[in-house]
């Protein structure tokens, strides 16, 4: 079967991830988790103290953008690919609230932007990839064969981080994440630089009221479609 290029955008905190990945697995494609990079480098500036909730420093993240390499590497056991900054793996230290609070700010830097989507075309260049994100439909692979724009109602969203919270042992309550994903779709679709938009070739998949093996056999049907 011939491997094409799979674009999935969303809002936060609606399957997507969770959808690229079952997929991936499927058709055997490489998945890659585009939000990782912007939380991986929001993660490092925040270290610096160059994003805080109150302050960010757009100069400084700029200068240092280059002190920034990342990467991806299978986890053997999950199957699944986790980041590394500078050699050093972050998969767990970049989900954290503190991060989700701050990664919508640094990812509306133009500049930023612009060194992670050089990344992201040269990792797709040869088909057979599945992306999620806000901007790859739009402007990383616009010609990509399939382009899902993944939507839910913000109860289900909730609900849904809320208990991946919960089981990873943080200290959340369900209001704090219904703020946390509001403020970032907010800031991700009204942003400058390459907003969240859905594309007009995009197919909407609502999964408000699909489990995951119903989103997933709908999704592997529109694939099929297109190989
Ligand atoms: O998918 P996620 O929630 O892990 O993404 C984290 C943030 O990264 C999201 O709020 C906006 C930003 N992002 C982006 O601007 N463009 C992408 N293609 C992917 C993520």
């Amino acid at each position: 079967m011939k491997k094409i290029t799979i674009a999935i955008d969303g809002y936060s905190s609606c399957g997507k991830s969770t959808l690229a990945k079952e997929l991936a697995k499927e058709l055997n494609y490489i998945f890659v988790d585009y939000g990782a990079m912007y939380r991986a480098v929001t993660f490092f500036v925040a270290q610096k103290n160059l994003v805080t909730s109150n302050s960010i420093d757009k100069k400084a993240i700029i200068d240092i953008l280059h002190e920034v390499n990342l990467s991806f590497q299978l986890n053997e056991e999950t199957k699944t690919p986790e980041i590394y900054l500078n050699g050093e793996n972050i998969e767990k230290e970049i989900r954290t609230p503190f991060v989700s609070s701050l990664v919508s700010k640094v990812a509306a830097i133009k500049e930023v932007r612009e060194k992670l989507v050089e990344e992201q075309r040269k990792m797709g260049e040869n088909g057979g990839i599945i992306m999620d994100g806000r901007d790859i439909g739009s402007v990383v692979f616009p010609h990509a064969e399939l382009k899902l724009f993944v939507t839910a109602e913000i109860a289900t969203r909730v609900e849904r981080r809320y208990a991946e919270m919960i089981a990873k042992g943080e200290e959340v309550t369900r209001q704090e994440v219904e703020k946390n994903l509001i403020e970032r779709d907010h800031l991700d679709s009204t942003r400058e630089e390459s907003p969240l938009i859905q594309t007009e070739d995009a197919i909407v998949l609502d999964n408000t009221n699909l489990n995951r093996k119903e989103q997933l056999e709908l999704a592997l049907t529109l694939v099929k479609e297109r190989t």
